[in-house]
């Protein structure tokens, strides 16, 4: 039994003013092609049975998410969070209900938030992973090869020697980095010996749940009651009543750092986290002068720029390296080192409600 757990309750907030509270990046159709998460739910066509997706999402946005989601998902797949707690809550979660529902599976972990250009070469790597995660037990996570010291990302570690070449390299994972600073990012991209977390996971159900027994106890110990109701006319109820109280943790802070029985297996298909603005360079070629235009607009000396409009014109006129993001009620204007940063002006605006 497999079954494709796809995470879509993140905020997104790096992509304000386009990404909000109740339309948050994953339900954006930023490659023009579909919404992210239909994108998502895609792409795994093929390798897991459709009807085997779990998508595990914040309340607050379960609703919109049910009418535009791809219609293959069915509604009792759908795992609504009262408040979100990080991922390493939402896989727990949707391991516990694959447990209850279909005994010991398969467990693929996708984030909504990604780009592939290359899908046949990407389901080849997961179909391969899904044969790795199976055969030994590990936790098996794809690894991109880096192009530049993000710090937005995991890296790890390859021990010298895939164990295993065809039809990907799988090596052991000597070390687990999740974000690390700026320096640290450079010196493993130097090294050649790093791979990026692409975030995407696959495991069995029981090898994901010993892993949170052993690492995450505590939030091991307050979810596991929830089993006996998964189902029942109290799940909802249950569900409310623990997650407030629930450790706030990443899976990869929570258990890929801290464990040594993690594979790698090394993928090369044209992958992307469409994180922030600066991100969209990936998807859309830039024009001769560098820049990329989503708007109605007219420039003259605009040199390396994002301009991304929905409604008015917009001009600019000797501008170079800017993002300016311009939605019906909200603009943006920022320079593109501080595309990260976005996230700021998100918690900035909370706070002042
Ligand atoms: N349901 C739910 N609840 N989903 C969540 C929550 C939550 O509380 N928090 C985040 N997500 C979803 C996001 O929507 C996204 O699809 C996915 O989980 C990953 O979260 P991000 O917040 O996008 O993580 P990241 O990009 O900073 O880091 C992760 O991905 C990188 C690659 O894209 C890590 O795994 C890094 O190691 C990795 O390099
Ligand atoms: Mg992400």
């Amino acid at each position: 039994n497999k079954f494709a757990t796809i995470l879509a309750g993140g905020g997104g907030t790096r992509f304000w003013p386009l990404s909000r509270q109740e339309l948050p990046k994953q339900l954006l159709n930023i490659s023009g092609n579909d919404i992210m998460l239909n994108d998502t739910i895609q792409r795994f066509n093929g390798v897991i049975p459709m009807e085997n997706t779990i998508v595990v999402t914040n309340r607050s946005q379960a609703v919109l998410l049910e009418s535009i989601m791809h219609t293959s998902v069915q509604p009792g797949n759908i795992l609504a969070e009262p408040v979100a707690k990080n991922t390493a809550a939402s896989i727990l979660l949707a391991a516990l209900f694959i447990e209850k529902h279909h005994g010991d599976s398969l467990m693929v972990v996708f984030p909504s938030d990604h780009h592939i250009t290359e899908e046949d070469k990407f389901k080849k790597t997961l179909d391969h992973a899904c044969q790795i995660a199976i055969e030994t037990g590990k936790l098996v996570t794809i690894g991109i090869k880096p192009t530049f010291p993000s710090t937005g990302y995991g890296y790890i570690s390859c021990q010298n020697e895939a164990f295993m070449s065809k039809p990907c390299s799988v090596y052991e994972v000597a070390e687990f980095v999740e974000k690390p600073n700026f320096a640290k990012a450079q010196s493993y991209l130097s090294s050649g010996h790093y791979l990026w977390n692409s975030g995407m996971f696959i495991w069995k159900t029981s090898s994901i749940l010993d892993n949170f027994k052993r690492f995450l106890p505590r939030l091991y110990k307050t979810m596991l009651p929830l089993m006996a109701y998964m189902g029942t006319s109290q799940e909802v109820e249950m569900i409310n009543a623990i997650y407030p109280s629930l450790q706030n943790i990443s899976i990869d802070y929570g258990i890929l750092e801290r464990c040594d029985e993690v594979v790698v297996i090394e993928g090369d298909f044209g992958w992307n986290d469409i994180g922030s603005w600066d991100a969209l360079g990936a998807i859309f070629p830039p024009d001769v002068d560098g820049n990329i235009v989503k708007a109605n607009y007219v420039g003259i000396e605009t040199r390396n720029s994002i301009i991304y409009g929905e409604i008015r014109l917009i001009t600019t006129l000797g501008i170079d390296g800017l993002i300016i993001a311009d939605t019906k009620d909200a603009l943006l204007i920022c320079s593109k080192e501080k595309a990260q940063d976005v996230k700021e002006i998100v918690a900035m605006l909370k706070e002042k409600g």
